[in-house]
């Protein structure tokens, strides 16, 4: 299959990419929740978004690798189906929130047949403070490397001040941030289709 533009709007293909995206917090009012939210109706026609819940996982347990829990196996099942990964983020004391962390490690079991291998990812981190969460999103890069998610580089997406953007419908409020958002998952379709081609 040719794709000749990734534009929005222009892609000259009938496939959708199903992409995983993980949440990295189980607050219900959770601005990364809505930021996955957003992003699902602002990517370009070539990708389909679906949250992948994490807050159903048991706390992994090396111990259960032969009789893993059936919600680890779904899960695993999920992301091996994906075309992609979108991890969205909070930053938990400068790292990613637990719950991340266990969903990333029980995709990486059984050895050997990790989901996560050789997709193409991407990260956004938020916080309603003032550094992006930089901490956590370079935390969870660093797992990403050693799993072999291939993750877009550029553009880096460290949010700050995210309790501002939402309004009370949950649905972005600032031209601004709508415009980055956009941008961001719109390079990261092209990222998709560019792995896709090989
Ligand atoms: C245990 C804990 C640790 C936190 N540590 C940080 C931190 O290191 N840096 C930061 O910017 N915010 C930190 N926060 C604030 C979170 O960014 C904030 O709760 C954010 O809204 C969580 O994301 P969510 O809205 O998607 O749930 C922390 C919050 C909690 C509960």
């Amino acid at each position: 299959m040719k794709c000749e533009t990734y534009e929005r709007g222009e892609i000259g293909m009938s496939e959708k990419r199903n992409i995983a995206v993980i949440v990295g917090s189980l607050r219900k009012e959770s601005f990364c929740r809505k930021s996955a939210l957003a992003l699902a109706e602002l990517a370009p026609s070539n990708l389909s978004l679906s949250i992948a819940e994490i807050g159903q996982l048991s706390m992994y347990n090396q111990d259960l690798d032969d009789a893993p829990p059936a919600e680890w196996l779904a899960f695993r099942d999920t992301i091996r189906a994906a075309d992609g990964v979108l991890f969205i983020t909070p930053e938990y004391n400068r790292s990613v929130p637990a719950c991340l962390k266990n969903a990333v490690d029980i995709g990486s079991r059984p050895y050997g047949k990790s989901a996560w291998d050789g997709k193409p990812g991407a990260v956004m981190s938020l916080t309603p403070g003032s550094q992006g969460a930089f901490g956590a999103n370079h935390h969870l890069r660093q797992s990403l490397v050693c799993l072999n998610v291939l993750t877009m580089q550029h553009p880096e997406a460290y949010f700050s001040n995210a309790s501002t953007y939402f309004g009370a419908d949950g649905k972005l409020v600032n031209e601004e941030t709508k415009k980055y958002f956009t941008r961001f998952i719109e390079s990261y379709g092209k990222w998709v289709e560019r792995l896709a081609q090989k």
